[in-house]
């Protein structure tokens, strides 16, 4: 199996949950510490081996491909004044790295995002990081860690992957939530990463509707044929194309398994954890700089 190198990171949402902060800031450029919430979520990706990154966004998203465009005015002027190094840190993106963005027209849902991304990535399969959840950078090593080790699973089997975490009853109706396979040899521990096939997903269901605790975190692993998928999937849930519906249809055909996360995950989407990441980064980096 091909290595994959390709990934989506969906930006098109008007983060209605952090307003008024994402009024004019997109909200995956808010700070956590000292850097936006995207940036970790593009250095866990580069860390995994993705060389391409496809950002799907609209109009009022541009700031973010700016983040990850050299901006030569300043460069420049950093440079003249004598500031190669602080010029030289805000170069971090590995010269074999591309991000490029492409806008999703209609917001009619995650799926149909991701969906978007498809004359970019064509024939490849993919990754897709959703930049709400941010992965614990200061405890965990990406490199090795979670979307590595979905990568080297599919590179294995050939079968998707979906990065699952246990969360609190109250929370299982913001969430996808997966529906184990009887056969499924579930093995999860919170310092390893395991893998097992699932039965199914469902969207944001109520708690006594909910198959598991099993949560969907954000981070996929999909092989092409997900496209043929989304691009046949109705709306539904909330009235959008959900990329949940998709993976359902790819399972029955093909299977698919999940990944228990190993380390924490950040909610960045959400006023309430989006403060408690804050503090949290702000208080790693403060202890680094010491
Ligand atoms: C999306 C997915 C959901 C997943 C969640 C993770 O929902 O549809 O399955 O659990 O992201 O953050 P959203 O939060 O975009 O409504």
């Amino acid at each position: 199996m091909k290595k994959i190198t390709h990934a989506v990171i969906p930006v098109a949402g008007f983060g209605t949950r952090m307003l008024p902060l994402s009024k004019s800031v997109p909200k995956e450029l808010l700070p956590l510490g000292n850097r936006p919430a995207i940036h970790y979520v593009v250095e866990e990706a580069i860390a995994a081996g993705i060389k391409h990154i496809v950002l799907v966004g609209h109009a009022q998203k541009s700031a973010i491909e700016n983040y990850f465009d050299i901006n030569a005015e300043l460069d420049h002027q950093l440079r003249h004044k004598g500031k190669d190094e602080l010029a030289d840190s805000l170069n971090w993106l590995p010269e074999d790295v591309t991000v490029s963005m492409i806008r999703q027209g209609k917001a009619l849902g995650l799926g149909h995002a991701v969906l978007a991304a498809r004359p970019i990535i064509g024939e490849h399969d993919f990754a897709v990081l959703l930049p709400d959840v941010v992965l614990d950078p200061f405890t965990t090593d990406m490199a090795v860690d979670n979307l590595a080790f979905m990568l080297d699973a599919f590179a294995t089997d050939g079968h998707s992957q979906i990065l699952v975490d246990n969360v609190a009853d109250e929370d299982v109706h913001k969430y996808g939530i997966a529906k184990l396979s009887e056969n499924s040899d579930m093995n999860d521990q919170a310092d390893v990463n395991a893998s097992f096939s699932v039965a199914g997903f469902v969207e944001k269901p109520s708690l006594v509707e909910a198959p598991s605790n099993l949560a969907v975190v954000g981070r996929y692993v999909f092989s092409n044929q997900i496209f043929d998928y989304l691009a046949n999937t109705q709306a539904s849930v909330g009235g959008e194309i959900q990329l949940t519906d998709a993976i359902d249809a790819l399972i029955n055909e093909y299977g698919v398994n999940v990944t228990t996360m190993r380390g924490a995950s950040y909610d960045a989407g959400d006023m309430r954890s989006y403060m408690q990441a804050f503090i949290y980064f702000a208080e790693q980096q403060l202890a680094d700089d010491k």
